[in-house]
């Protein structure tokens, strides 16, 4: 089941030798069950600090997170997250790395049920065939893909994305977009993705807000005017040309602000 992510009123700093350090500043914004919201904005912006408040990993100074109509107050089972660096267990096997949060979650499933749902992930996005290899055998993408299994097999309500495709190739990130919309039409999330590639945004999200410069506020909010089902050739429609267009202007503006 998806969950609604919602946050009101979010202001955070970091506490730093040298002072404080204001990074989030009165951040509003809901995302309803089973969407996809992209965040982009300059880098230091506070996005991966906007990641941690909603897992639950940190609470902010001022405002809440709720999700499913519940306030975060602590880290969230429900959550499922995946980074740039996949950081997979070299001593165990695709599989074992895979089923990792199911020995971690607490869960009523058999051992043969885990192993069932983790394959399911697996052929999902093309992985199948190295289940029993370890994480050095693989090439990026693929230990991005397996990545991706270990965040969704407990069936989290909420997936975020820490740039999890920026590490790669363009070619093996554009087959990374196909398998997330893959996973996307089989499972139950609302995802939260943080990227900085405007092509990635407009290809996943069916929103793309733009984060403004520390103290990052919400810049601006654009509403996907493509199709839900996406291939890569949509990305040379108008209407996606005008969205990275309009994108671009936006992210023009927010590093404006960092220069003044
Ligand atoms: N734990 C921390 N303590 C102090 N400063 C931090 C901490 N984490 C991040 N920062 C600083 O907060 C700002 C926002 O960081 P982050 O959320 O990682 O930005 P982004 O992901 O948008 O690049 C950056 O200037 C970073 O150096
Ligand atoms: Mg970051």
């Amino acid at each position: 089941m998806s969950a609604e992510i919602e946050l009101r009123a979010i202001t955070h700093a970091y506490r730093t030798y040298s002072g404080r350090l204001p990074v989030l500043e009165h951040l509003d914004i809901r995302m309803p069950p089973g969407s996809f919201t992209a965040f982009v904005g300059p880098s230091g912006c506070g996005k991966s600090t906007l990641t941690k408040l909603v897992a639950g990993l940190m609470r902010p100074d001022e405002g809440q997170v709720w999700l499913g109509g519940q306030m975060v107050t602590s880290p969230r089972a429900t959550v499922g997250m995946a980074f740039q660096n996949p950081v997979l267990l070299e001593w165990r096997s695709i599989l074992s790395n895979v089923l990792l949060p199911l020995e971690i979650v607490p869960n009523k499933l058999s051992k043969s049920r885990r192993v069932a749902r983790a394959r399911e992930l697996l052929a999902l996005v093309g992985l199948s065939e190295f289940e029993d290899k370890r994480p050095s055998e693989l090439s990026g993408g693929m230990r991005q893909r397996a990545s991706l299994c270990r965040a969704l097999v407990h069936r989290p309500e909420v997936l975020i994305l820490d740039e999890p495709f920026g590490a790669l190739d363009a070619f093996t990130r554009e087959d990374l977009w196909q398998t997330m919309h893959r996973l996307r039409e089989e499972e139950n999330f609302t995802a939260v993705l943080i990227t900085h590639d405007l092509r990635e945004s407009v290809f996943l999200a069916d929103e793309i807000v733009v984060m403004s410069a520390r103290p990052a506020r919400i810049q601006h909010r654009m509403a996907s005017r493509l199709p839900k089902a996406r291939d890569l050739e949509v990305l040379y429609t108008p209407e996606a040309v005008e969205m990275l267009a309009a994108l671009r202007r936006q992210i023009q503006i927010a590093q404006g602000r960092d220069a003044a």
